[in-house]
């Protein structure tokens, strides 16, 4: 059975509350007990240690007076009231009782006995005597190592009786009301420290894909629950935040080949139309193939982001001589640097070695080259360089091309970002060529940093750890 954590916690302090208060009882009434006994056991073996006196004669012979009693107290100033002697043979016979004592007998138990003859003191509870039960010294009276006597004091219990009692009278109706009382109350503190779960329940359990902006509220912002309710409130934010994103990519998506795909039916209907013009229709083919592979690009780009996003985290990582990567991609690059009429240099280039995918990694070099070289117009440079800058290798592209501004900066590494739709698309991108790189640059313990000012060239950095040396 399961029990809200309300009930719970009510009962246990309940629970504890009431044993530590009955043991809190018990251990106070012990130690009155305690102390009555004590107290008692100190009157009645000072008027057993005057009976000894008084009894025995310096010749070692008893002498028991009548009313002897009356006479301790008169004399030597004794309180007696309430004591019940009894002075006894060695034998266990009775000399002499106080004057109480009538139709009264203290029996007095072997062991006692034993012990008395043996020279020892005994204190005890006696049960039936009387009505109440008697606490009861039994003490020996010796004369030269002989016994002579027994002495025994006895007091009644009756005061005590009356006490513990009224004591349990007035300690039981109290426990049993603080408990109820503190039950009650706790059980509404419960309640009022538990009310945000509650509310926190409902509004998670309203939360859906459709309304991640709703959020948790909390009235103690500082407190355990408070925080809960922000932590929660923050993943919903990122949930929110990746839901927006993966909306946003789809419809960038599916705009991006939608528009080749509207082109390319455009142009087959025009040629379809445009009866047996053979020479027209080879143009129409040759422009469907350009659109076609400008798709090829799209869904490729997008099948590496998608592998990348899964890869995360699981990339096999080699060891990757970076620099022999930028010489090749470099010789690749070269024809198009020429036939866009932009001088491409490597400025320096390190031997360094990082862990990582080689083929990612090229991809990377790749489209850093490739946009420096696409965005930079005829006449101008793309200079490139390796440096190894312990404890990573710095790979930099700088051109003198058109450059980016402050506003658009920020965006240029977000998916399908591209600042000027228009141009970019007679050049071929998408917008996922930096987002790629980016994406490559983190798997590897990365980053990418670009600086750029409109007409005066950009330059991007791309950071990547070396690896480890002994690892190549
Ligand atoms: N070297 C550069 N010089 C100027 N603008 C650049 C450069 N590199 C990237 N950009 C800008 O950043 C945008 C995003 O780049 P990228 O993600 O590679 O997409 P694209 O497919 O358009 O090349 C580009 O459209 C371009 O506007
Ligand atoms: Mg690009």
């Amino acid at each position: 059975m399961a029990f809200s954590i309300r009930t719970r916690l009510t009962f246990w302090y309940t629970t504890l509350l009431f044993v530590s208060l009955l043991a809190f009882g018990a251990i106070f009434s012990y130690s009155l007990l305690k102390i009555f006994i004590y107290r008692m056991d100190n009157q009645i073996i000072s008027i057993a240690d005057m009976m000894v006196h008084t009894v025995i004669n310096p010749s070692g012979k008893l002498f028991i007076p009548r009313d002897f009693d009356i006479m301790l107290e008169r004399f030597f100033g004794v309180r007696t009231a309430g004591s019940y002697i009894q002075v006894l043979d060695p034998h266990g016979g009775i000399l002499a009782k106080s004057s109480n004592m009538e139709g009264i007998t203290i029996t007095v138990p072997a062991p006692t006995y034993r012990a008395a003859i043996g020279g020892a003191t005994t204190y005890e509870v006696v049960r039936k005597v009387g009505k109440y039960p008697m606490r009861v010294v039994t003490k020996p009276i010796e004369h030269g190592g002989r016994l002579v006597a027994i002495v025994q004091v006895g007091t009644s219990l009756e005061g005590m009786d009356e006490i513990f009692n009224s004591l349990l009278y007035i300690l039981i109706p109290g426990i049993i009301a603080s408990v109820v009382v503190a039950g009650a109350v706790g059980w509404f503190l419960a309640r009022k420290a538990l009310k945000p779960v509650i509310e926190m329940t409902a509004t998670a359990r309203k939360i859906t894909a459709e309304n991640l902006d709703e959020r948790i509220r909390a009235d103690v912002p500082q407190d355990e629950l408070g925080r809960l309710a922000e932590t929660m409130n923050e993943m919903i934010e990122r949930l929110e935040h990746s839901f927006k994103q993966i909306r946003q990519f789809t419809g960038d998506a599916s705009h991006e080949l939608k528009t080749p795909l509207t082109i390319l039916k455009g142009e087959i209907e025009m040629a379809l139309r445009s009866k047996d013009d053979v020479k027209y229709m080879k143009e129409v083919l040759a422009s469907s193939i350009e659109e076609i592979d400008r798709m090829n690009y799209i869904v490729k780009s997008l099948l590496d982001l998608a592998r990348m996003d899964v890869e995360k985290g699981t990339l096999a990582k080699h060891p990757v001589r970076l620099d022999k990567v930028v010489s090749e991609r470099f010789e690749h690059l070269k024809k198009l640097a020429f036939d866009n009429g932009v001088r491409l240099d490597i400025l320096e280039r390190s031997p360094v070695t990082v862990l990582g995918d080689e083929v990612r990694l090229s991809q990377l070099v790749y489209n850093l080259i490739d946009n420096a070289i696409k965005y930079t117009p005829e006449g101008g440079r793309v200079e490139v360089s390796l440096q190894e800058k312990a404890p990573n290798a710095v790979f930099r592209v700088k051109d003198t091309g058109v450059g980016i501004s402050a506003d658009d900066l920020p965006f240029i590494f977000d998916r399908f970002y591209r600042v000027d739709k228009a141009r970019t698309r007679e050049v071929g991108g998408a917008g996922l060529g930096l987002s790629i790189c980016m994406e490559i640059a983190e798997a590897h313990g990365g980053s990418i940093e670009a600086q750029s000012a409109p007409g005066a060239g950009s330059t991007f950095t791309a950071t990547l750890p070396l690896a480890p040396s002994g690892a190549a």
